[in-house]
């Protein structure tokens, strides 16, 4: 590595002692295996940890720190992306909008996350790190920043705060967080039990035995289950917002829970008890409540659009509980018309 010591900024910049910062500028591909570490030394309950790759439907991975999610050792980045390879997935930004974006990985075409590497001095130890500076997002202006939210089981999901942002939840802290380049110089066996997926809940497998399923009849790997007796059919797999373009925030606006033990059924009483017509889970944990369903998001009756609810429900493993920013969802039937679930073909 080429260090040029620039005695101006050393001079004026540095109090005690700073590391030195190299002049050469760096290239935007990493091609050798990194691991993600946040910082952010204000936060302890974030500061140092590392990026997780939690396996999502339809081979994403979502991105966590904290218990959830597997370590991930040799991620990489090309032209500013973040790769990892094995997976064949790259950090996008999309989908699941409120105050802030998802920040995810994927395969699909999704508008990239762009970083540049840029060196830095390390907070705590003041050793010279390479950090990844957020630019921007495919075809979006540049600026804003990534930042990590608290989530289920003590993690945080990691989150794109959009310059000028306005639609801040102050009981939902975006923690601000720089992304820094940690080199794995000896990969850890990726078999090994340390990085078993014991900490990835049951959304994580059998996912493609839900997608093949048909719709006709509700086995356990179904991706809806019968609610019929109890009132309510089952639609389809319905949008949710996924762009700031979409329009309205939530397909079912009126009422949301969030809990460890959601199915259908439970999200269907909840809603009930609220005086709704529509239930949606999602995401294995929400339980949305509407009125009406926004009406640009009504669901298809074809077994392709089935495939976007993939998750399990928290409450029941056999369920599926919506998908990343889809509804698994239930209609309450009118009294006196049979109450039958929408056939897929
Ligand atoms: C740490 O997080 C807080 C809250 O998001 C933010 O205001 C602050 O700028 C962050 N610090 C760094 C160094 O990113």
């Amino acid at each position: 590595m080429n260090r040029k010591i620039i005695p101006a900024l050393l001079a004026s910049a540095v109090t005690a002692s700073a590391c030195t910062i190299p002049t050469d500028p760096l290239d935007n591909n990493i091609a050798y295996p990194f691991r993600a570490q946040v910082q952010n030394a204000t936060r302890p309950e974030v500061h140092n940890k590392y990026m997780n790759l939690f396996e999502a439907g339809g081979g994403d991975r979502h991105l966590f720190i904290g218990p959830v999610g597997v370590p991930t050792y040799d991620l990489t980045l090309v032209d500013g992306v973040i790769n990892h390879v094995p997976d064949g997935v790259r950090a996008v930004i999309g989908g699941e909008i409120d105050h802030t974006t998802k920040m995810f990985m994927t395969g699909r075409g999704d508008p990239r996350a762009i970083f540049k590497p840029t060196y830095a001095c390390n907070p705590d130890t003041d050793a010279l790190q390479i950090e990844l500076r957020f630019v921007t997002w495919q075809d979006q202006p540049t600026g804003g920043h990534i930042c990590v939210r608290s989530s289920f089981e003590e993690s945080h999901e990691f989150r794109y705060y959009p310059p000028g942002n306005t639609l801040v939840d102050p009981n939902r802290e975006c923690i601000k967080v720089t992304l820094v380049v940690i080199p794995t110089t000896d990969l850890p066996p990726q078999t090994s039990t340390t990085l078993s997926t014991s900490t990835i809940p049951a959304t994580s497998t059998t996912t493609t035995s839900t997608r093949t399923s048909t719709a006709t009849s509700t086995p356990s790997s179904a991706p809806f289950v019968d609610l019929t007796s109890s009132g309510f059919r089952f639609v389809g797999c319905a949008p949710e917002e996924r762009w700031t373009t979409d329009g309205a925030f939530r397909t079912l606006p009126d009422a949301s829970t969030s809990t460890d033990t959601n199915t259908n059924a439970a999200c269907a009483a909840f809603c009930t008890a609220g005086g709704f017509k529509y239930a949606g889970t999602e995401w294995s944990r929400e339980c949305w409540c509407g009125k009406a369903v926004v009406a640009t998001r009504w669901p298809a009756t074809t077994l392709a659009s089935l495939e976007g609810c993939n998750f399990r429900c928290t409450g029941d493993e056999g369920e599926i509980c919506g998908g990343d920013a889809r509804l698994s969802l239930y209609e309450k039937c009118d009294s006196g018309e049979a109450c039958e679930n929408v056939v897929f073909t």
